[in-house]
């Protein structure tokens, strides 16, 4: 079920299974699921961290593929308009994404998703299609107004009816607000911690800053714990 998504190997070459970490995210879907229960319905999530390259796009991959293996209509779309990886994770075109569909005009309501250029389905021997990628497409200048646009909100209203659950890979808070956009829109945000490479005092910044911004921290993921390919997950937010 769940793959090597290491973006970074070259594509090509046989994937060598690692350790097997579906559980896991499982066990994450369903306390998100169990947070959800007496609150609102949490049906859009967004994933945050402090800084690059501290696991947010891996999580937000496998968190969609786990999502995508109970609901028949998953979406993961890839906010990091500065620094998208989610097409080279799924190995589709990036050549029409979010951008693209926010500067075209396009009338989202009337879209079929099934035959919509900008939305590719992820399929494979073990994943039959239903979860669906929605690329950040052609780089654009700026990033934050687009993000920041009531024609973004509008459009996850009109992707909510759509599909099942939503999840949304974003850029680090150190470096712009593009995530904070992001998380208005979403129901919920987690917010990832590389046990390697995160600076706690800059982490608390980033928290801060979501919380005075008045987004909806969800809880923590741990990622590259103990230099294994692990992954953990605590909620600290949570009452
Ligand atoms: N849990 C993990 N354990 C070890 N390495 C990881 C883990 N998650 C991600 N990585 C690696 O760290 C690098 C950055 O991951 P990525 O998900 O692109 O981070 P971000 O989206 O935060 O920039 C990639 O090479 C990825 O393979
Ligand atoms: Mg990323």
């Amino acid at each position: 079920m769940i793959h090597d998504l290491d973006h970074k190997k070259k594509t090509g070459k046989k994937q060598q299974k690692q350790f097997d970490y579906s559980e896991i995210y499982r066990q994450l879907r369903t306390n998100l699921e169990f947070a959800s229960l007496d609150k609102d319905e949490l049906q859009v999530i967004n994933l945050t961290s402090t800084n690059p390259a501290e696991g947010k796009s891996s999580v937000s991959a496998n968190l969609a593929l786990i999502y995508a293996a109970k609901y028949p209509k998953t979406l993961i779309i890839d906010c990091d308009l500065r620094k998208p990886v989610i097409h080279k994770i799924f190995r589709i075109s990036n050549k029409t994404g979010l951008s693209n569909l926010l500067k075209d005009g396009v009338d989202v309501a009337s879209i079929d998703i099934n035959s919509s250029p900008y939305f590719e389905r992820f399929k494979d021997k073990e994943d039959d299609g239903k979860l669906y990628v929605l690329s950040a497409g052609s780089k654009v200048y700026n990033p934050l107004e687009l993000l920041a646009s009531e024609k973004f909100s509008n459009l996850i209203a009109e992707l909510r009816k759509k599909f099942n659950m939503i999840i949304m890979d974003c850029p680090p808070v150190s470096a712009v607000s593009d995530s904070i956009y992001v998380s208005h829109v979403s129901d919920g945000t987690i917010f990832v911690v590389s046990s390697k490479d995160t600076d706690k005092i800059q982490a608390k910044t980033a928290v801060t800053q979501l919380k005075r911004n008045g987004v909806n921290l969800l809880g923590a993921v741990l990622t590259k714990v103990q230099d294994s390919n692990t992954l953990n997950y605590y909620n600290y937010y949570s009452d």
